[in-house]
């Protein structure tokens, strides 16, 4: 269980599948994150339960549940994925999936955790994550976690009836350690 300063991330579990799916249809949360058709419950359960049995190293991808530390309410869902060994690196999902419970601090203060799993306890050497342009609010809370702008795919989201880009951003260890030095948590439980 990791913590920050109001966020604790834990492992997803099967039991969390009436939060997931409380949103999973929710155009407000899925018109920022992949494709937004929609989803069954089944076919969310199915994904659920092929998730909470992935190791982060040997397949790459690592799943949390997002819990308000005072409250214990779920919050979203945040993830590694593409991680590669070889590389050090890993790409960084995060959604907040109650609108009421944006703009609250919760999603900086989880990237900032997930930040610190992959510098302290995977060993990564960069992360990186991709978003819409137009997800200002996603580009604006990865910039203030220290990730920087690195490009952009043009024309390459099909969203709204338009094609729109990806900007991808990043950051390093050794950029992260100069604000968070090694070993001192984000927050405590
Ligand atoms: C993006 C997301 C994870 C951010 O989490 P959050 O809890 O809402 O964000 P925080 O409360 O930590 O920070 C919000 C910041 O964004 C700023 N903000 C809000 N709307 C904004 C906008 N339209 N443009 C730029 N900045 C904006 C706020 O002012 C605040 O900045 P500040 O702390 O410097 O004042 C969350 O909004 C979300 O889940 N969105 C939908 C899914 C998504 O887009 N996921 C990311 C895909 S990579």
């Amino acid at each position: 269980m990791y913590y920050g300063k109001l966020v604790c991330l834990r492992p997803l579990e099967i039991s969390d599948l009436d939060e997931v799916m409380r949103y999973q249809n929710d155009w407000n949360l899925r018109r920022w994150a992949g494709v937004p058709l929609p989803k069954s419950r089944p076919s969310v359960e199915q994904w659920l339960e092929k998730v909470v049995v992935l190791d982060p190293i040997r397949d790459g991808t690592m799943v949390l549940a997002i819990i308000d530390k005072k409250t214990g309410v779920f919050l979203g869902i945040t993830r590694f994925y593409d991680l590669k060994v070889p590389h050090y690196r890993a790409s960084l999902g995060i959604g907040i999936q109650n609108p009421d419970n944006r703009s609250k601090g919760y999603g900086t203060d989880a990237t900032l955790v997930m930040l610190w799993i992959a510098f302290n306890v995977l060993g990564l050497h960069s992360v990186y994550l991709d978003t819409m342009e137009h997800n200002k609010q996603a580009i604006h809370v990865a910039e203030k976690s220290g990730f920087k702008r690195v490009g952009m795919f043009r024309e390459t989201e099909f969203i709204d009836g338009e094609f729109k880009g990806l900007v991808y951003l990043d950051i390093l260890s050794r950029e992260f350690f100069e604000k968070y030095p090694p070993g001192i948590p984000i927050g405590n439980p």
